[in-house]
């Protein structure tokens, strides 16, 4: 087990009613909030009238950006950066998925600055030096981003989709109501539920040797597994809703990182290169590039993937046995496990690894190079 250092200051409430919370402990946290929300989901479910009448009740004041995408961009992040000097916010309240969430992290590391958030993106070792707090009504789950120091945007006219981590980008407080999430749809119930899985294999995966971190994760997948099926065939499940909640937010919270260096994060580099081609859902891109990966990769992972299978199937499997099993479940849950399912054809294979090299997309662990990428994009045609 390496050195590791154990902090997350996220306040995080879970249950039912949690937001009955959220106007007294805004009101202590500032006195102007912008809240960011999608495409308009958190409107039609009234989530967003419950926060808002929550701050009107304690006499706060807010203003709505409204508008950011699935694979967020930056110059929206930008946009809404202006907006906020503009009002003068104190705090930044974001009512969504991952996309609303990361895009207000830019924007709470963006006022402090006079530059692109893309510059904190761009790798070229640019930190902030003061953030906004940030508040976090959860509707969706998959991405851990509520209760972690990550943000991922895209420069889609660039073909760049780039995270970013830093200390002052956890959340201060993030409201985790299960019931939020029973109207996502249930394509996107089971690419929340393929992320948190993929969270959890590219922590796993990390050749660093940490037992409980390990046992945590194998214990991760086998609940994954039980309850993502009973997500997508009955999304008013309280119980599934709140332990594949529970389970994205532990998957990525750091919880599965101690006593490792980091993750792998090769399969999500890969799948980045996915989003910022053809808009794919993050979720349904690693679908497809995880089952490659562990093909490709698999006397490598021989050990693991056999204690994982063994964990989650019974005594007697074997890792390839696991590979299959991650492939049927992906079939119950309806994401996608090949290229051809998304309706990507052979003709764009040169496109992507194309991509994939001008991204130097690599994980921390498992080197890729051209010749993998070329023997991946055909297991997973
Ligand atoms: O735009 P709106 O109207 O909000 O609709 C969204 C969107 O269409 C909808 N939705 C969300 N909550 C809903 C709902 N529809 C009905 N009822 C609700 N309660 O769902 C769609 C997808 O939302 P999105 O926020 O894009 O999904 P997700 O949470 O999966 O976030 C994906 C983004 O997070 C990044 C991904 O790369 C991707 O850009 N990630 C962020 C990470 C992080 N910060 O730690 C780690 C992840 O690996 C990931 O890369
Ligand atoms: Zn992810």
């Amino acid at each position: 087990m390496l050195n590791f250092t154990a902090f997350n200051p996220t306040r995080l409430h879970f249950g039912k009613g949690v937001l009955e919370k959220l106007g007294p402990e805004a009101a202590r946290t500032g006195q102007k909030a912008l809240i960011i929300i999608g495409k308009g989901s958190v409107k039609s479910n009234g989530i967003l009238k419950k926060v808002t009448d929550s701050l009107d009740s304690n006499q706060l004041e807010w203003r709505l950006f409204e508008g950011v995408k699935s694979n967020p961009e930056y110059e929206l992040a930008d946009a809404a950066v202006e907006a906020a000097k503009l009002y003068g916010a104190d705090m930044i309240i974001a009512v969504g998925g991952g996309s609303v969430i990361d895009t207000a992290k830019a924007v709470c590391a963006g006022v402090y600055v006079d530059h692109s958030v893309w510059e904190f993106y761009a790798g070229k070792g640019i930190q902030p030096k003061n953030a906004l707090p940030l508040l976090v009504v959860l509707t969706l789950a998959a991405t851990g981003t509520e209760m972690n120091r990550f943000t991922v945007l895209q420069d889609t006219e660039n073909q760049h989709k780039r995270g970013w981590g830093h200390e002052l980008l956890y959340p201060k407080i993030s409201y985790l109501d299960p019931e939020f999430t029973y109207t996502v749809p249930a394509n996107y119930t089971a690419y929340g539920v393929a992320d948190m899985l993929a969270h959890t294999f590219e922590l796993y995966f990390s050749t660093d040797p940490a037992p409980l971190s390990d046992a945590f994760a194998t214990e991760v997948v086998k609940l994954g597994f039980q309850y993502g099926p009973q997500v997508i065939n009955d999304g008013k499940n309280y119980q599934a809703r709140a332990n594949i909640l529970w389970l994205s937010t532990i998957a990525l919270n750091g919880s599965l990182q101690a006593g490792k260096r980091t993750g792998d994060f090769g399969v999500h580099s890969f799948e980045h290169v996915l989003s910022v081609l053809f808009d794919i859902p993050h979720g349904a891109g690693l679908s497809i590039v995880y089952p490659a990966w562990m093909k490709h990769f698999q006397n490598q992972i021989g050990h693991k993937l056999d204690v994982l299978a063994q964990t989650v199937l019974g005594p007697s499997a074997v890792g390839s046995d696991f590979i299959v099993a991650l492939e049927n479940f992906y079939d119950q849950i309806k994401t996608p496990k090949r290229l051809s399912d998304w309706g990507i054809g052979k003709d764009k294979h040169a496109l992507i690894l194309q991509t994939l090299e001008a991204n130097k997309v690599k994980g921390a662990f498992f080197d890729m190079k051209s010749a993998d990428y070329k023997a991946m994009l055909d297991l997973m045609a």
